[in-house]
């Protein structure tokens, strides 16, 4: 895998440690940042040893403070910057990851990182962690997948009161909504999320994919579809090919 500039991989016991690494920039998404994660995610998919993964923001401050805005100022045009970020479909690589991929957040957590998060199947965030998504407020939209993510999670009236009044919530209230599974004092986050992969990583990585599939594409379907789809899984996982 090429170097890395910030991003931070790592592969220890089956897990995969993912850090975005600017810390001095608050972790900010730039594309060099999208090039990266997009080899990392890749990497993640195809090697057989990494049976769950853990995406982390390096520094104390944040986890990211979303998309990098020097980027949009400095490039020709805003309209390039954004266009540059849409050229890899990035998002939809890493909604397709069928391992389980756990999001430890810290600090703050905004636009694109709320986003990254919502491409992870767990999220935990310690007392500390501030969310919001100040796109609107800057003439944009959300376009990592948010604006998808976000109302399939914490379902369409709190997704429209985040991105509609830019308004940032603490913690509690994110999981209260239930944008984050678990609040945790910072100094256990990290061990909470080794914990869970822990316990991931022992089971049947098939079973495993296919709990994730089945929950993760039913809810673009129908009940009949999504039971169809169950039911395929469930034979997937029964009777796997040799
Ligand atoms: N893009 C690029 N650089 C960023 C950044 C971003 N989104 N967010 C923070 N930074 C940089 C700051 O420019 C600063 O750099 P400097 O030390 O070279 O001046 C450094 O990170 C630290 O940020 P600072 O603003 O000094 O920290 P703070 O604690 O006072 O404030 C925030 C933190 C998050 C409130 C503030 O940085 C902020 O509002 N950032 C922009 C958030 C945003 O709108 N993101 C875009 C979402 S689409």
């Amino acid at each position: 895998m090429s170097d890395f500039e910030v991003i931070i991989y790592e592969k220890h016991d089956n897990v995969a440690y993912v850090t975005l690494n600017r810390p001095k920039a608050l972790n900010a998404y730039n594309i060099r940042m999208r090039d990266e994660l997009y080899e990392v995610l890749g990497a993640i998919g195809d090697d057989a040893e990494v049976k769950v993964a853990i995406l982390k923001g390096s520094g104390e401050k944040a986890f990211c403070a979303g998309a990098d805005l020097t980027e949009f100022l400095t490039a020709p045009a805003p309209v390039f910057a954004r266009k540059a970020r849409f050229d890899r479909d990035i998002w939809g690589r890493f909604l397709g990851i069928r391992k389980p991929f756990i999001a430890a957040l810290h600090g703050y957590v905004l636009g694109s990182g709320i986003e990254m998060s919502l491409c992870c199947d767990i999220r935990l965030a310690s007392h500390d962690a501030q969310f919001g998504l100040p796109e609107v407020g800057l003439g944009i939209i959300p376009a990592a997948g948010g604006s998808q993510t976000l109302a399939r999670t914490v379902g369409i009236s709190h997704a429209h009161d985040l991105l509609l009044s830019g308004r940032w919530i603490h913690a509690d209230e994110a999981k209260r909504i239930k944008l984050v599974n678990q609040v945790l004092p910072r100094n256990e986050l990290l061990a909470e999320a080794q914990r869970l992969a822990d316990i991931m990583k022992k089971l049947n990585p098939l079973a495993l994919s296919c709990a994730k599939q089945a929950v993760t594409r039913g809810l673009d379907l129908s009940m009949d579809e999504g039971l169809a789809l169950e039911r395929r899984l469930a034979n997937k996982v029964q009777n796997p090919k040799p």
